[in-house]
């Protein structure tokens, strides 16, 4: 477990799509544990305040991970890679290209800029669990067969299988880890895919509905920020990691009617429910993962309930300490 400060002293991690949610997370624990960080982000949806005012360990590289002379750039030095950089699910269903040129292309530069890179140790992939799609079987392994339902999930699919390949093929040290509904401090609600929690928050601190799509019985597994950057860096400091993929979730499966119900319940408001059209995007019924993997190779656990999760974000949603 990455706990003492001085362990990630001497590293230098490239953290893509750091000025956006995860990434900023990760940054600001990586530099607290002593790494020196290099963000290369285009701040598509990545905000520069996300991001320590001046650090004497961070740099920040305004980019593309589609341009690869600069990643080759970025890449010089690098102990370890975090390759967060992504367009969102929204982005990527209006034009797939676009998702294609980021997700898959952007991937490929990375990993064949670490190719020509002899002390990049280990890249950390950030996928998602929409590669399952609508799951047949429930909690979902990580063995389970891949469903593709969006273009999002094929790209953030693709980018898995070139780690993969290049971990086979050229002996490139790669993990990935699958997030599943991550929320928490730094999720931006003026971000249109900042995901359910963000929004009801917002809806619930202004004294507005929280908007269900469709009938609310849905469900999914809600991650805490804090504990998917900690799964994220035991992915990229421990041995065991190596060439594998874990699920990043809690194994609670939740309901976005019990969510709001939490989230009403934190902000202490009174509020009302109101049911909208399902979107085109909302086309998986229910989703929960199987942890045991990463709680039995990486020791990783989820460190908070999902309602002291909530009141964390609320609290720095409100501009206090998370
Ligand atoms: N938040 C979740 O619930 C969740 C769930 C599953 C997977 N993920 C994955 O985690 C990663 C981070 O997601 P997030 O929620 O923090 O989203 P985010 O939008 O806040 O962060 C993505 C960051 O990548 C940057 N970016 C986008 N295109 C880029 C490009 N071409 N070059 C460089 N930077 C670029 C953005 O500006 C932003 O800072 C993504 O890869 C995403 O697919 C997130």
């Amino acid at each position: 477990m990455i706990g003492q400060r001085e362990d990630l002293k001497g590293e230098r991690v490239l953290v893509t799509g750091g000025a956006g949610f995860v990434g900023s997370n990760c940054v600001d624990r990586l530099l607290a544990e002593g790494a020196a960080v290099v963000v290369l982000d285009d701040f598509f949806t990545g905000h520069a305040d996300n991001l320590p005012d001046r650090h004497p360990n961070l740099e920040v590289v305004r980019g593309s991970v589609a341009d690869f002379s600069l990643v080759k750039q970025v890449m010089e030095g690098a102990t370890a890679i975090l390759h967060l950089a992504a367009r969102n699910i929204i982005v990527s269903t209006r034009n797939p290209r676009e998702d294609y040129e980021v997700n898959i292309g952007g991937t490929l530069n990375l990993l064949m800029a670490m190719r020509e890179a002899p002390g990049a140790r280990r890249l950390v992939y950030t996928s998602s669990v929409s590669v399952y799609g609508n799951p047949r079987y429930l909690p979902i392994n990580e063995d389970d067969p891949p469903n593709l339902l969006s273009p999002y999930s094929v790209s953030k699919f693709a980018g898995e299988n070139y780690c993969k390949a290049f971990y086979e093929s050229y002996g490139l040290s790669t993990t990935v880890v699958r997030y599943s509904n991550v929320y928490g401090t730094k999720q931006r609600p003026d971000n249109p895919y900042c995901g359910v929690v963000a929004k009801f928050f917002e809806a619930a601190m202004a004294g507005r509905a929280l908007c269900v799509h469709g009938d609310g019985e849905q469900t999914r597994d809600y991650t805490f920020v804090g504990d998917a950057v900690e799964a994220t860096l035991l992915a990229a400091f421990s041995p065991k990691a190596e060439g594998q993929t874990y699920n990043v979730g809690t194994g609670r499966e939740v309901t976005v009617n019990a969510l709001a119900e939490l989230v009403l319940k934190v902000t202490g408001r009174e509020g009302a429910v109101e049911r909208i059209d399902r979107r085109d995007i909302d086309n998986i019924r229910r989703r929960v993962v199987n942890i045991e993997k990463v709680r039995r190779e990486l020791r990783w656990i989820p460190s908070l309930t999902l309602e002291e999760g909530l009141r964390r974000t609320h609290a720095w949603m409100e501009g206090g300490a998370a």
